[in-house]
Formats: structure tokens, C-alpha cells, sequence
């Protein structure tokens, strides 16, 4: 079965990385129609926490499926939804205790953007350069990773500004990490000085860890900076944890590495197993302000994937996170030495198993996604699954599952470091 010859039923509009037609998959693994096995270090693109059909997630998948799939969450509650709701509630910072369920990443940012707006009655959002929030038309508005991605669709949500990202390897000038977070946090005192009006900001929005911009580890005192202009002037602070939180970093959020807690957050992705799931997750205080039926949805809390993200979750809160600590901070030292060896890879970055190799031409930090893509299809012919990310599309993103094993981590080095070598 290949799938050129259905391609024609398919809008040619989404990026098709590869031709694989996918059999059955397992943990690491995916196993194609042909009976052709790769290595998954995208897991559905920092979707599968577990790896793929995780034994706890089919299971509870497959018994909530038997008892009931949908009546919504507007007309009926369900047990699963409940417990799942409560138990995120337990797995976040501060007062992030309630919930709103949706069914995709940009459908939770487009839904915290209205919260922002309604909650404080102002219009402004301030959002980043090299940022990726999503697809719709809110999301799209404060997205600033690609032109492509917002190309013929202007005018866009008004109201919304970019400031820049402390991404600290293309710094335009000689700083220390810490001068040149603050820097970007005095472009954005510039912003709410010249451009816009504090008290017409209704939220800052910023992935604590930047995603599809290039795994992005920001300076702490660019985040603390964050809250404090947001304390400052009654702005709310979105963190955007779709691809960063639930469990990625080595913590359950992005933003408890940083000890900075949003008003607002956002998760999606991993939260339930592979299932489409996403939230909203606010204060009772917020979430108050938010008038009853001004906003809501036919799927959002479907039972099926809050049992999914109850499963997760278990895994979770057991032996997953400390394993993708350490498997993380092996990771980090493989990759350094990978750095030193071959001076096409110009940085190597990230928290936990949200890990970053961007390549540049030798010597210099001149992005070189040449080199990048080469890596990309040899390790492909070698049966290992990469993704490339960032703003200059130089990087790869390596997102393997939290439970990887150390033998599947060596594998996957080997291969790519013998890439490197003879593809670049
Ligand atoms: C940080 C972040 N926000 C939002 C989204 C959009 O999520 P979705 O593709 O599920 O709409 C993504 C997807 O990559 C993301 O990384």
C-alpha cells in the first residue's frame, strides 16, 4: 500500500515528512506496511510521552471506549473527565486548578486568547518572534516562526505585537546570557512604552521553552522579567506549554524548571496518550470572569482521552519523569561531545528529552539547514525517525519517548553521529 497512490484524496496543503505508511507501532518503534522498522524520536511530534501503545494507555483506552465514548461535556459529566480534571489540577503550580477541555493545541491558545481578552476587558496580546502557537486564525496572529504560516491570510487578529526571544547561540551582539535576556525584555518595556499602552495589554503569551522555533531554553531572568511586567501593569502571563509540558522537560511543567507560575496555561500534545485532547488551565478567579457559554465545544473532555491522560498521568507520577531526567542529562553529554567532534553542529541544547542539534557552516553560527536535511535522510535510511525545527530550519528536534531505554538512546547517537559523518 503506498500512499502516492492516495495522495489525491489528501489536500496537498500538509507537510508530508516522509512516505512511510505505518503498520503497527510499539514504544519506539514503528513498523511500516512493507514490514520496514524505525526508530520514532518524534512520537507524533512530542505527542506519545509513553512511545506508542503504551500497554496502561490501550487498556484504558479500549475499557472507557466499551462504556461510553461521547454524549459531551455540555450535556452529561463523566467519571474519567472528573478525575482527570482534578488530577491535573494536583499536577500544576500555584492556583492553576481549573480546567477547560478542548481538542487541539491551537483550539486551547485561540480559547486562552478570549479568556485573556474577556478576563481583563482590554484587547492587546503580546507575543514573540519565533514563536508557533498554532494553526487557527488566533493562533496564526501570534505565531512569528515563519511568514509562510500567515502568508495571504492578513489582516490577522489586530492588536497583537512581537517582541524578540532571548535565543541566546544568534545573539546579535556580546552579551552574557543573563544581558542579553534583559535586552529582550527592554525591547518589550519599549513596546508597552511606544507602541501600545500597558493598560490595553491584556496578556503576554510565551512558550517558557520555545517549541517548532528551535527547543529554545530562555534565560531565567527572561521568564521572572516576564512576570514581573505582567504584575506591573494587570497584564496576564500565558505560558504556552503545548509541546514543553507534561512531563517533556524532566519536570511535569516547563515552568517549574524557572519557578515561575503563568495566570494562564496551555498544554495539549502528550495529555492524552496520543488522543486529540488540549486545555485552558487558569485560577477559579479567572476562569470566574469567564461568562457562562460564551465559549465551549461538541468533543472537548471526551472520556476516552481523559482515560488516555489518566493512564499518562499515572506513568507519570511514577519512575517516567526521573528516568527522563537522567536519560536527559545523558543525552546532554552525548550531545556535547557530538559538538566537539564535528564542527557542523554549531549548538546543542534543551531540558530533559526536549533536546536540540542545530548545524551551521564550520566555524561560524551561519545557519546551515543544507547539512541539517542531509542528517535528517540518512538517518531515515538507517531507520531512525527525525524532525527538523527552528527558524532558519537548521535544527533537529529530538523528542523520543520519557521512557526510553539507554541502549535505544545509544542506538539512535550512533546513528546519528555516523550521519553527521558521512552525510555532511
Ligand atoms: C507550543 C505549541 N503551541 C501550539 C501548538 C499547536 O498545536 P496543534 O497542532 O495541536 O494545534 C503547537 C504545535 O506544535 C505547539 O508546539
Amino acid at each position: 500500500m503506498k500512499y502516492s497512490d492516495y495522495s489525491a484524496y489528501f489536500a496537498p496543503v500538509v507537510t508530508k515528512e516522509t512516505d512511510i505508511v505505518v503498520q503497527s507501532a510499539k514504544g519506539i518503534w514503528i513498523t511500516d506496511v512493507d514490514g520496514n522498522k524505525y526508530m520514532d524520536f518524534v512520537q507524533g511530534i512530542a505527542v506519545n510521552a509513553l512511545g506508542h501503545c503504551f500497554e496502561t494507555v490501550v487498556r484504558a483506552i479500549q475499557e472507557q471506549a466499551a462504556n461510553i465514548i461521547h454524549a459531551s461535556l455540555n450535556i452529561v459529566s463523566y467519571p474519567a473527565t472528573m478525575e482527570f480534571a482534578k488530577r491535573l489540577s494536583e499536577s500544576t503550580p500555584g492556583s492553576l486548578n481549573v480546567s477547560f477541555f478542548s481538542n487541539g493545541g491551537a483550539e486551547a491558545v485561540d480559547g486562552a486568547l478570549k479568556l485573556a481578552k474577556i478576563a481583563t476587558g482590554r484587547p492587546g496580546i503580546i507575543a514573540f518572534r519565533g514563536s508557533f502557537h498554532g494553526r487557527t486564525i488566533g493562533a496564526t496572529s501570534i505565531t512569528g516562526s515563519k511568514a509562510r504560516y500567515r502568508k495571504h491570510l492578513e489582516p490577522l487578529m489586530p492588536s497583537v505585537y512581537f517582541s524578540g526571544y532571548p535565543y541566546y547561540f544568534h545573539r546579535d551582539i556580546d552579551l552574557s546570557e543573563a544581558e542579553y535576556a534583559e535586552r529582550r525584555l527592554a525591547e518589550l518595556r519599549e513596546i508597552i512604552s511606544y507602541t501600545i499602552d500597558p493598560s490595553d495589554v491584556a496578556a503576554i503569551i510565551v512558550e517558557p521553552v520555545q517549541g517548532e522555533g528551535g527547543y529554545i531554553v530562555p534565560h531565567p531572568e527572561f521568564l521572572s522579567g516576564l512576570r514581573e511586567i505582567c504584575d506591573k501593569n494587570g497584564i496576564l502571563l500565558i505560558f504556552d506549554e503545548i509541546q514543553s509540558g507534561f512531563g517533556r522537560t524532566g519536570k511535569m511543567w516547563a515552568s517549574q524548571h524557572f519557578g515561575i507560575i503563568p495566570d494562564i496555561m496551555t498544554a495539549g500534545k502528550a495529555i492524552a496518550g496520543g488522543l486529540p485532547m488540549s486545555a485552558i488551565i487558569s485560577s477559579k478567579e479567572i476562569m470566574d470572569k469567564w461568562e457562562r457559554g460564551t465559549h465551549g465545544t461538541t468533543f472537548g473532555g471526551n472520556p476516552v482521552c481523559a482515560a488516555a491522560g489518566l493512564a499518562v498521568l499515572d506513568a507519570l507520577q511514577g519512575e517516567v519523569l526521573e528516568n527522563c531526567r537522567i536519560q536527559g542529562d545523558y543525552l546532554s553529554e552525548r550531545l556535547k561531545e557530538l559538538k566537539d567532534k564535528h564542527p557542523v553542529v554549531g549548538d546543542v541544547r534543551g531540558l530533559g528529552l526536549m533536546k536540540a542539534i542545530e548545524f551551521v557552516e564550520p566555524g561560524t553560527r551561519t545557519p546551515n539547514p543544507a547539512a541539517m536535511s542531509k542528517v535528517i535522510l540518512a538517518a531515515r535510511k538507517k531507520g531512525l525517525l527525525l524532525l527538523s525545527c527552528g527558524i532558519f530550519q537548521n535544527t533537529i528536534r529530538l523528542a523520543p519517548p520519557l521512557n526510553i531505554t539507554r541502549d535505544e538512546l545509544d542506538q539512535a547517537l550512533e546513528t546519528i553521529d555516523s550521519c553527521i559523518g558521512f552525510a555532511v
